[in-house]
């Protein structure tokens, strides 16, 4: 597991989009796995920018989204459907057609988790994966307990991810209790993974995350067994592991070692 920690949230933002648009350089008709929460829109800002810069288009990419609540439709502004147009896909050139996301509203909320599967093996699997974590370990909807083989299916929220969720609705607003998420069976096919975390109540799941056991009561522990997954972390997520230098010392090598290969 390849673990980079910076300073803060401006600096893994910064590097989190940067593997971004070099995966898009490198690969024009990239398939991006995409998340929502907190975590991630400073990266999306970091695109935004990029693109109106003139450094990235993504005229040519697709995109499929992690989850989605289920009972929400793509206009409420609680959907993930919402938040990915507000936060990302309305000030880039991606095309709208070429964006998936669970549908939350699905009549049959099973053949459509069989649908999303269809659809991202269709385009070839997903190139590059960015994920967030909940303070419980989960990635994506995908709760302690889940199967750590588990396909796109529907999701039981846990009080914890109910509540922490709790301040993006208002007091007397419906608030979903399931989900339509990939599995982390899905997320471990994609061919590379990128988790973002920041602050101090991120500490304890990526510590577990890292140096826990292979185990379901940490979702993101599974993420031990993908050939390139790299946790892009500042100081505060990073602050409960064992050996911090240890980690910083590897990322140093390793960046000696591709400058002189002169690979990026
Ligand atoms: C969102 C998702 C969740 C979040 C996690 C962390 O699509 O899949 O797993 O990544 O709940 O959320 P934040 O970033 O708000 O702390």
């Amino acid at each position: 597991m390849k673990v980079v920690i910076l300073k803060d949230a401006a600096e893994v933002a910064k590097y989190g989009a940067d593997i971004f648009i070099k995966q898009i350089k490198r690969k024009p008709d990239s398939v991006l796995g995409l998340a929502t929460g907190s975590t991630p829109v400073a990266l999306y800002k970091e695109l935004i920018s990029a693109y109106q810069s003139g450094r990235v288009s993504f005229k040519n990419v697709s995109s499929f989204n992690l989850d989605e609540y289920l009972g929400l439709t793509g206009t409420h502004p609680q959907s993930y459907r919402y938040f990915m147009s507000q936060q990302l896909f309305d000030h880039i050139d991606i095309e709208k057609s070429q964006t998936a996301v669970p549908p939350g509203d699905a009549e049959d909320p099973f053949s459509a988790c069989e649908q999303y599967e269809h659809n991202i093996k269709q385009k070839g699997g997903i190139d590059i994966q960015l994920l967030g974590i909940g303070r419980n370990g989960h990635i994506g909807f995908n709760e302690p307990s889940s199967s750590l083989m588990s396909r796109t299916r529907v999701k039981t929220l846990t009080r914890a991810t109910i509540d922490d969720n709790a301040r993006f609705f208002g007091p007397d607003e419906y608030q979903p209790h399931l989900s339509i998420t990939m599995g982390i069976g899905t997320i471990l096919e994609s061919k590379k993974v990128v988790l973002l975390a920041t602050g101090a109540n991120k500490a304890e799941a990526i510590k577990a995350t890292v140096e826990g056991p292979l185990t379901a009561a940490c979702p993101a522990s599974a993420l031990q067994m993908h050939e390139h997954v790299v946790l892009v972390i500042d100081e505060a997520a990073a602050s409960q592991l064992a050996d911090v230098d240890f980690y910083k010392h590897i990322e140093m090598e390793n960046q000696k070692l591709l400058e002189r290969l002169g690979r990026d």
